[in-house]
């Protein structure tokens, strides 16, 4: 059977996922976010953690091989950072809304939870890299509640 592009992508749209902000430092020492649901965990022990780029982002020799990356969990007050820093080729992150990690990686001010991560691998995956985090730091909120990405609309809980 052969698979239309766009049916398969609604399909995998039915699958309810949170949103991140991927966040590195540039080799020109600029801080960049980058919007994606593609995040996964991978291993308790050690503790490695996944997401996918895609080959063809403007900004993937970034990050694609940072040395420390951050995985952070946006809340539901968060849309406009998901749509900010889904835009093509403007992954600029604002002063406003991070602070630095304690690898260096920027974090997100509020997120759920942010994965300060070492890279660990990383595997071609079709037109994606999987990129294999090892998580080095973990600063979680203790309260808020996720945004919802299911079916190319944002959701919330409840
Ligand atoms: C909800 C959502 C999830 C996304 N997930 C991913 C992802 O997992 N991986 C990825 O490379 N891009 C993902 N994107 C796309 C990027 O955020 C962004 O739109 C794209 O990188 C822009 O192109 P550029 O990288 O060439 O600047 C997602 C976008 C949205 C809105």
């Amino acid at each position: 059977m052969e698979l239309d592009s766009r049916e398969l992508r609604n399909a995998l749209g039915r699958f309810t996922t949170g949103v991140c902000v991927i966040s590195a430092v540039s080799e020109a020492g600029q801080p960049l976010g980058l919007t994606a649901n593609s995040f996964a965990s991978v291993s308790l022990d050690p503790p490695l953690v996944l997401w996918s780029l895609q080959n063809n982002s403007d900004v993937f020799d970034v990050f694609a091989k940072p040395r420390y990356f951050a995985i952070n969990v946006l809340a539901k007050e968060h849309e406009g950072h998901s749509g900010r820093y889904a835009k093509k080729g403007d992954h600029l992150l604002d002063p406003d809304h991070f602070r630095p990690g304690k690898f260096g990686a920027p974090i997100v001010h509020d997120a759920l939870v942010s994965f300060e991560c070492e890279l660990h691998a990383t595997h071609e995956g079709g037109d994606h890299l999987i990129i294999v985090g090892r998580v080095r730091d973990v600063q979680t909120r203790e309260d808020g509640e996720p945004l919802l990405f299911y079916s190319g609309n944002y959701r919330n809980l409840g």
